[in-house]
């Protein structure tokens, strides 16, 4: 199969109360990142093969944590947007604006924005596909949620949400675009999905991308998981041969623990 970049993420949802919290954290990640990462400075870096990083900061202080990690090879990205190019939306930005604070990633469909402000499959479709055209490259997030894990639909919940919110995506633009597996009942509790019960997912998802584009992008397509990812986890999660990557919550709020995440073995 396919070599997959790595690609290890953290999302900072809204926490880190104050830019120099945020500005701190960047810090201390960027200080930390091993010979694997993407992280410049050496001539030994293959950016075809390192492990990318990419922190997700709150709005307000992306452009600041840009400008103090950028030197490190950090990259950063935004936790949303809204899908409407400019106007009269009151509290709303932009693809373009995120772009322009140098976001290079957008976390479309994360199960908060779908459960707590009702981000739907065609809003989340929307998003990917603006995501792309500005520029920039989605981590389009599903899973399924509690009560669908425990009913026997995980399967079907994901085949879903792939096949509503990739719609119109061409095979050219899958290039761009990361899913992550995130199963609801795995955010923020401490309950991690097995390593071998996520891999057979991540499996899953592959099967339901070559029947919604082919065999080559879902072969290509780089899967991460999420859900309660820790420094004493990801070595097992990262060793599975269908992940690709972690996006990770509230782990990744600590700069000497994502680091050891990021820098996995
Ligand atoms: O987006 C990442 C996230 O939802 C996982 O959160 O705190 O379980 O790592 P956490």
């Amino acid at each position: 199969s396919a070599f997959r970049q790595p690609i290890m993420a953290g999302n900072w949802k809204m926490n880190p109360e104050t830019e120099e919290e945020a500005l701190s954290l960047a810090s201390e990640v960027a200080e930390r990142l091993g010979a694997e990462t993407c992280a410049t400075g050496g001539d030994s870096v293959d950016e075809s093969t390192c492990t990318e990083v990419v922190v997700f900061p709150p709005f307000p202080f992306i452009s600041k944590v840009k400008d103090a990690v950028a030197g490190a090879g950090l990259v950063v990205g935004a936790q949303n947007f809204f899908y409407e190019d400019k106007g009269a939306f009151t509290g709303s930005v932009s693809a373009s604006m995120v772009k322009s604070t140098g976001c290079e990633y957008v976390l479309c469909g994360h199960s908060e924005r779908r459960t707590l402000f009702a981000d739907s499959d065609s809003n989340i479709n929307l998003k990917v596909k603006k995501t792309l055209d500005s520029g920039m490259k989605p981590i389009l997030c599903i899973g399924e949620t509690q009560e669908e894990f425990e009913i026997g639909i995980k399967k079907e919940v994901c085949a879903t949400q792939l096949s509503k919110d990739l719609y119109g995506i061409t095979k050219e633009q899958m290039k761009d675009v990361v899913i992550a597996y995130e199963p609801v009942w795995a955010i923020g509790t401490g309950l991690v999905c097995g390593a071998e019960d996520a891999n057979e997912i991540h499996a899953y998802c592959r099967e339901v991308l070559t029947n919604l584009f082919d065999e080559e992008v879902a072969q290509a397509t780089r899967i991460q998981y999420g859900g309660s990812v820790k420094p004493d986890n990801v070595d097992d999660i990262m060793a599975m041969p269908d992940i690709d990557g972690c996006l990770v919550g509230g782990a990744s709020l600590e700069g000497e623990g994502f680091a050891r995440i990021v820098n996995f073995k």
